[in-house]
């Protein structure tokens, strides 16, 4: 697991990524596309500190949150105190009754490294929908972000949460392992009158997709792609994948 979802760095991660990203749009992207489908029922997979939850709670809707980390949903619970968390891992989970749609946001598809990670994730997805349901994920385009992070060894994010400055240098290293997959070293730092201190690092193995990879694994796991939206999150380009069982 990345270090980034535990103890102290969960804090972290949920403060900083406050300022990354709109979570107001990311819920209104995915909930058009769930009311779309006429879903009823929402599964939504690395829900991490529960800012989406947050606002499916708001709208009254019928919403679950899973996360693998105990630190991530220790927030989220803080957060959304009449809200439903299960901790459990997406490659492997059973929920008491099937729900109409599945989402995976915040390009959490990019922890199943290896192809078993991503064939058991998609089986246990369609154990999980009803059968008119729908999956709806994102995943990093292996096929920009590679040579974008070639071409910049250092990628730096600031954020502002709550008057406190934060850093974070990112430097990836493309090129060791196979499936595409990344080394991605995160540095930390808060800074104070324009000096920088460290105060986490993280290092991660993450995987990016390209589309007709994704394609394959859905195909071979039953399912079939209905929409594919190109789609910038913050830093990098992703796709968004809705899909249903095939027939
Ligand atoms: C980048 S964060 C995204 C969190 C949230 N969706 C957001 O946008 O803020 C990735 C989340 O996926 C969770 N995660 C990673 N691998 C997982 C797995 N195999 N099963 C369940 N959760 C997982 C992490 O614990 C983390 O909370």
């Amino acid at each position: 697991m990345a270090t980034l979802y535990d103890g102290k760095m969960a804090t972290i991660y949920d403060a900083m990524y406050q300022t990354f990203v709109d979570y107001d749009e990311e819920y209104n992207f995915y909930n058009t596309l769930i009311q779309e489908y006429n879903c009823k029922t929402v599964l939504e997979i690395g829900s991490g500190t529960g800012n989406l939850a947050k606002r499916f709670q708001e709208n009254n809707q019928n919403y679950t949150g899973l996360d693998y980390s105990k630190s991530m949903i220790a927030i989220a619970e803080e957060r959304n105190q009449d809200c439903h968390f299960i901790l459990g891992d997406m490659r492997n989970f059973n929920l008491e009754q099937k729900v109409d749609s599945i989402i995976i946001t915040g390009r959490s598809t990019s922890y199943l490294i290896s192809n078993e990670d991503v064939n058991e994730t998609f089986a246990s997805l369609h154990n999980n929908i009803t059968n008119d349901g729908v999956i709806i994920f994102d995943f990093i385009d292996a096929n920009r972000f590679i040579p974008y992070a070639n071409e910049n060894p250092l990628i730096i994010h600031k954020a502002v949460h709550e008057g406190i400055s934060y850093l974070r240098e990112s430097t990836w290293e493309t090129t060791s392992q196979e499936n595409f997959m990344l080394d991605w070293i995160a540095k930390y730092y808060i800074i104070q009158e324009q000096e920088k201190e460290l105060i986490a690092t993280d290092f991660s193995t993450v995987r990016v997709f390209t589309l007709n990879e994704i394609q394959l694994f859905l195909y071979l796991n039953k399912f079939e792609i209905i929409k594919t939206i190109d789609r910038k999150t913050y830093a990098y380009d992703t796709y968004v994948i809705v899909a249903k069982k095939r027939s």
